[in-house]
């Protein structure tokens, strides 16, 4: 398989820093602070996967690619405002990420809180506009399956759940639906965006909702994984945390081997979904590898 990742991954980090840069230009007032919070938090740093899946989902159905782009944008501002406050106090309490101090900690709680609303209202104003896709049922449908995985049954219902693990009894079934819904839900509808954009119905999107749910699940394992035994410089965030704070994941249920284990599996039965494709669907085959064989 050819080595589209590095290249891809490049690319699609510089299309979305220089359109948040573009989204997000300072105005000159009392907002100022906010702008600069989510600047702080939005550009540069972090690996822009979930656009980058958007794209490579897009690319088996011949869509537009600045369609692609606009709705992986979308994602990861969803994404940005989920980090933002999974960082808080009241939440993990992280003074690091992406290598940089968490927004509550450059700036304060409150403009913490207020940035984290406004990527999420940011998401759906990029989804609704026209640029996103000429059709205004698409768009609609692109709306909703956002609001969908980014909601209560989605990525917020899997946070709540993360948030009570700690206290509830803990089992494989459970930290399998918490992760779902905690990562899987976006990384989810990222791959289904592609769908979306290409008009794909439903019934034809079997197998990539195959690929994308393996993905999550291994793609949450391996973040586990990095917190136990990863190298904090190299991933921009502190490791360490989940054992100390009771946290549900498979490395706290299984130990870090069979934890691997799981990834490595479900990042193969996930490239596996995708055998009737050909070329075309490689570099989402070489992200469901790199999924697990990160170092941040
Ligand atoms: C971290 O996501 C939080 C999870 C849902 C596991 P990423 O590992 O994609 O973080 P960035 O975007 O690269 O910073
Ligand atoms: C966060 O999971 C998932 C979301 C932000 C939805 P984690 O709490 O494990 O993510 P990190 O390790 O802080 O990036
Ligand atoms: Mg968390
Ligand atoms: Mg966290
Ligand atoms: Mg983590």
């Amino acid at each position: 398989m050819a080595d589209l990742l590095p290249s891809e991954l490049e690319r699609i980090a510089r299309e979305i820093d220089s359109r948040f840069d573009a989204l997000l230009t300072p105005p000159d007032d009392s907002r100022k602070r906010l702008y600069e919070a989510m600047r702080h938090a939005a550009i540069g740093g972090g690996k822009r996967l979930r656009p980058l899946l958007v794209c490579a989902a897009a690319r088996l159905f011949a869509v537009d690619p600045e369609c692609a782009l606009r709705a992986g944008l979308a994602v990861e501002a969803i994404h940005v405002y989920s980090l933002i406050h999974d960082d808080l106090p009241s939440m993990d309490d992280d003074d690091m990420r992406r290598g940089r101090p968490t927004v509550h900690k450059a700036y304060d709680e409150a403009t913490a809180i207020l940035a984290g609303d406004a990527f999420q209202a940011l998401a759906f104003e990029i989804l609704a506009a026209e640029a996103t896709h000429a059709d205004p049922f698409v768009r609609a449908e692109l709306v909703g399956a956002l609001a969908a995985a980014a909601g209560p049954g989605g990525m917020v219902g899997g946070q709540a759940m993360d948030m009570a693990a700690a206290v509830t009894m803990q089992d494989l079934a459970n930290v399998t639906r918490l992760q779902q819904l905690k990562t899987g839900a976006l990384i989810a509808f990222s791959v289904e965006a592609g769908a979306i954009l290409g008009r794909v119905p439903p019934e034809g999107r079997t197998k990539l909702r195959g690929y994308a749910h393996d993905l999550g699940l291994a793609f949450q394992i391996a973040d586990d994984l990095l917190d136990a035994e990863g190298d904090p410089a190299a991933m921009g965030k502190a490791a360490g945390k989940d054992d100390s704070a009771g946290k549900a994941t498979f490395v706290g249920l299984l130990g870090i081997d069979r934890a691997r284990a799981q990834a490595r599996l479900l990042s193969e039965q996930a490239a596996a979904h995708l055998a009737n494709f050909g070329r075309e669907a490689d570099l989402l085959r070489e992200i469901a590898a790199y999924a697990v064989d990160r170092d941040r």
